[in-house]
């Protein structure tokens, strides 16, 4: 039984960790903003086990169009429990959350590898391709909500 709920900063590292800073210190995984009022942290859980998480940010785009605009951050679902359905659960989450916030878009850099799962959820992608140094080649993506 998977649910999704508003999780601390400090929760989300645990996943962080291995999927998206693997070998890397626990210090790694704090993003800046993590803590501010205006950040969202949301976790998917498998009964008590959270297995999933996916971040909120207010901050702007230059390349993005929106007077109200909200950055997805942390996007990660534990090896163990991608591929069935629970990163669709944290966007359709965080997209509900944001138009509660009276956003007009998300956005995010993607990495290229999960350009096509974002694409299945109705994301675009604005621009070139850039490389995030020690995490690879990303897009921006964005979607007016
Ligand atoms: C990318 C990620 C968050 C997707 O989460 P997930 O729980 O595996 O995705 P879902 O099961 O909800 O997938 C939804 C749909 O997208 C598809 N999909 C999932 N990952 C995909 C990928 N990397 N490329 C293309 N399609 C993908 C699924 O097959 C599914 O399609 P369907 O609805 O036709 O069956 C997860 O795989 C992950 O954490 N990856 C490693 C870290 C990462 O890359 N994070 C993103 C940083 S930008």
């Amino acid at each position: 039984m998977y649910s999704v709920k508003q999780i601390s900063s400090q929760e989300t590292y645990p996943v962080r960790q291995p999927v998206l800073r693997p070998g890397k210190p626990i210090e790694s995984c704090i993003f800046p903003g993590d803590d501010l009022p205006s950040t969202t942290h949301f976790g998917v859980f498998d009964n008590n086990r959270l297995v999933g998480i996916a971040s909120l940010f207010l901050s702007a785009s230059p390349d993005i169009e929106g007077s109200m605009q909200y950055q997805l951050r942390g996007m990660a679902v534990l090896a163990t429990h991608q591929k069935k359905g629970l990163g669709d659960m944290l966007l359709a989450a965080a997209e509900k959350h944001a138009v509660n916030l009276n956003a007009d878009v998300i956005w995010f850099n993607a990495r290229e590898v999960a350009v096509g799962f974002y694409k299945k959820a109705g994301y675009e992608i604005a621009g070139d391709i850039f490389t995030i140094p020690d995490v690879g080649p990303h897009y921006v993506m964005f979607k007016y909500i």
